[in-house]
């Protein structure tokens, strides 16, 4: 039945990202500590990860870290350290088996030498030119941060003379946002609560959202492929009149 339903969904071309929320909460409804909810999360990010594949997506953008969680326990982000490269070590060859390109985006270099190295290595080993499926982790990523960024850059070049003030127009901003896509069109949040957490904030202008109660660590395909579904019958106007 789940089988049936994901191989008849296709959205080619289609961006989803996902605020993968509640790996605390479910760590502590399960009597467990806080790092095997994130472990458990890492092995959801998985199964959502060969689902976004088979549906054809152009991209999955994963916020996995934010500018705010630096602010969380040592031990926490010891754990979480950990997880990166025992993450990356165990789903690389997958993801070159389904020729899917990891893209790492955010200031992670405060994980130190080693993260930073394993990504590296990573995104080398995963760099098709065409590939199935873009999967874009955000680590140590905040949008206004990324928009504060930009904007150095664009007037950096305006007086270098690289730009004119003329030429600064939405798709010249993209180019110069750290997170790799432009127009984003789903954007899930799990774990309950209905904010961005400084997400892809510039991305946002007109993303369809949707909020479910499920904690991260209990996601699952079929609840992805509902989303997706509910997501393929909504109506996107982009302020049009379509009446
Ligand atoms: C999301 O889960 C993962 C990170 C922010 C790193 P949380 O750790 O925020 O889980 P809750 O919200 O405390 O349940
Ligand atoms: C958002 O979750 C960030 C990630 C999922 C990486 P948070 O748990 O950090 O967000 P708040 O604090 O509830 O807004
Ligand atoms: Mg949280």
């Amino acid at each position: 039945m789940a089988e049936s339903k994901q191989s008849s969904l296709n959205l080619p071309g289609i961006n989803v990202a996902i605020i993968m929320d509640g790996n605390g909460r479910w760590a502590k409804k399960n009597t467990l500590n806080v790092t095997s909810g994130h472990q458990k999360g890492v092995d959801v990010v998985r199964t959502i990860v060969e689902s976004a594949a088979k549906a054809q997506l152009e991209s999955l953008s994963l916020y996995a870290f934010s500018t705010e969680n630096w602010s969380r326990p040592k031990n926490e982000i010891r754990g979480i350290k950990k997880l990166i490269i025992s993450a990356i070590d165990s789903q690389v060859p997958e993801l070159i088996d389904q020729e899917v390109r990891l893209n790492f985006f955010g200031d992670y270099s405060s994980f130190g030498d080693d993260v930073v190295g394993a990504i590296c290595k990573a995104e080398k080993a995963t760099a098709f030119q065409d590939p199935r499926l873009k999967l874009n982790i955000a680590l140590g990523y905040g949008g206004r941060a990324d928009i504060i960024e930009a904007t150095k850059l664009i007037a950096s070049d305006i007086k270098l003379e690289k730009l004119s003030v003329d030429d600064v127009s939405s798709d010249t901003f993209f180019r110069y946002l750290k997170a790799p896509i432009n127009e984003l069109d789903l954007l899930i949040r799990t774990g309950g609560d209905h904010r961005i957490s400084n997400f892809l904030l510039y991305h946002l202008a007109y993303t369809e959202i949707q909020f479910t109660n499920t904690l991260w660590p209990d996601f699952t395909q079929d609840e992805f492929i509902k989303c997706l579904e509910e997501f393929s019958n909504t109506e996107r106007r982009f302020g049009k009149r379509t009446l």
